[in-house]
């Protein structure tokens, strides 16, 4: 079955979290670490306080999986760190099984009337360079993600600094009304083992008003919505999600909905649409995408493609009438220029917007499969691929 990606609304645009309503339990809670395994007190922290501090000197382990869902209106000021054990064993054994993508999580964190507030300075650290190098032993391992946003509404999570998450950072499934704001994420591995790959900012199964704004991230999957109606029978809804002011740099795929006020750095795929994602182009052919992709805007898009594409600034790739009403406007992404002419290409896309006269049906790119079809390598900048997936 084909995987695909990217299904949105955008006509509406709401971000209904707000600030929690007075707390109707009223226990103010100080955490301190106990210097072994800090899960336990935070989950019951979270749970019983209507106001959890984690002060400035105080750096928690989340030394066994985490499960705070179902919490009612606490506020969590964490000006300190919470930093993740780096058991891969423990991880892989213990994780939380997340129904999606067979994949795990650390942390469940989902609830009403919720405030996860770093106020700046607050680290969450994911230990990730442990389980980067445990895949270069294992690549079957999988790491789990740091924090599953689960069953939430009116959530808020900002100001918080991410740290070298195992894989993912924040999948969102199943929750509404989440706003996720002011988040610096980094993640770097060492060793090259899992790449960019590993690391992604947010998804989301059945995730409605969702609004995301002023993420700096470095090394990382970018900003997706999708991997959406993989699972053969499950009913996927993301719906009004808003995607606002976010630079992404060195990441392998910029941004993957709606999303307005990007800017690119280095980024493999700065603009995609892929409604067959990640599913062999054969595969594809066959078996078109069922997915619709709809109503999708994409504006102030600005900076650099890493040249992994070969020249490739922007690609929108859909099975045939499967991808409609796709808006583009005010793009500048541009390729290497040892890559050749950047070009923004379609397939089966009847591109909207004052960009659209940039986007040329299967245009010509150099690189494996395209006008070049070899690998160049040109001032130290390789442009290979440049094919357009199908
Ligand atoms: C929290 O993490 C940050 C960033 O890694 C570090 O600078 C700071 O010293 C840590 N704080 C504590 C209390 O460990
Ligand atoms: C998480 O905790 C909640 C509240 O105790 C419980 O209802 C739920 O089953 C737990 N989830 C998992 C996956 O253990
Ligand atoms: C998660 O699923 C795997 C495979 O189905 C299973 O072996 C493992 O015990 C499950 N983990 C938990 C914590 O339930
Ligand atoms: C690699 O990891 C997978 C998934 O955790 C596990 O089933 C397998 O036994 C591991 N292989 C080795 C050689 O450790
Ligand atoms: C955009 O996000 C950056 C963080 O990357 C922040 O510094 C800046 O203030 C934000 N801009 C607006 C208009 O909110
Ligand atoms: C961003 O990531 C790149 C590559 O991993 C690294 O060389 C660079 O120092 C990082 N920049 C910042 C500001 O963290
Ligand atoms: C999404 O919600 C629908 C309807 O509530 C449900 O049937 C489906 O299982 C959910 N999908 C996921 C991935 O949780
Ligand atoms: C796009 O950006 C590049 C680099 O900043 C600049 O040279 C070029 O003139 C811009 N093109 C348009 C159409 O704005
Ligand atoms: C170009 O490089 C990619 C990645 O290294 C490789 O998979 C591909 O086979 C190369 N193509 C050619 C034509 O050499």
């Amino acid at each position: 079955m084909a995987r695909s990606r990217v299904l949105l609304a955008l006509f509406a645009i709401y971000a209904h979290a707000h600030e929690a309503p007075a707390p109707a339990h009223s226990d103010k809670c100080t955490l301190a670490a106990s210097g072994t395994d800090d899960s336990p007190a935070i989950e019951r922290a979270f749970r019983a306080c209507a106001d959890v501090l984690v002060p400035d000197t105080e750096n928690l382990l989340i030394g066994t999986r985490l499960n705070t869902t179902g919490l009612a209106r606490v506020h969590i000021r964490l000006r300190g760190n919470l930093t993740l054990k780096p058991d891969v064993d423990y991880w892989r054994d213990n994780a939380f099984n997340v129904s999606y993508q067979d994949n795990s999580a650390a942390w469940l964190f989902g609830g009403r009337d919720v405030v996860l507030d770093g106020e700046g300075v607050g680290t969450i650290d994911g230990n990730g360079q442990t389980f980067y190098d445990a895949r270069i032993e294992n690549a079957s391992l999988r790491p789990p993600h740091l924090m599953l946003a689960y069953q939430g509404d009116n959530v808020i999570i900002r100001n918080l600094k991410i740290r070298q998450s195992p894989r993912w950072t924040i999948l969102v499934h199943s929750s509404k009304n989440l706003l996720i704001h002011d988040l610096d994420i980094r993640s770097r591995s060492n060793t090259w083992a899992l790449g960019r790959e590993s690391n992604r900012e947010t998804d989301g199964p059945n995730a409605t008003h969702i609004y995301v704004s002023n993420l700096w991230c470095n090394g990382t999957h970018g900003v997706s919505v999708g991997s959406l109606g993989e699972n053969v029978g499950v009913k996927d809804i993301v719906a009004n999600v808003y995607v606002n002011n976010v630079t992404i740099r060195n990441s392998e795929n910029g941004a993957r909905i709606v999303f307005s006020n990007f800017w690119h750095e280095n980024n493999d795929s700065p603009i995609t649409i892929d409604n067959c994602y990640k599913t062999d182009p054969d595969v594809c052919l066959a078996h078109p995408s069922d997915m619709t992709i709809s109503n999708v805007y994409f504006t102030n898009q600005h900076g650099t493609a890493s040249g992994k594409y070969g020249n490739i600034g922007a690609a929108l790739v859909c099975s045939e009438r499967k991808c409609t009403d796709i808006y583009l406007n005010n793009v500048n992404v541009t390729a290497p220029t040892e890559c050749g002419p950047t070009v923004y290409t379609n397939h089966h896309v009847n591109v909207q917007g004052n960009a659209a006269y940039q986007f040329a049906a299967d245009a010509p790119t150099y690189g494996a499969g395209g006008i070049n079809p070899d690998n160049t390598t040109v001032g130290g900048v390789t442009c290979q691929g440049g094919q357009v997936l199908l």
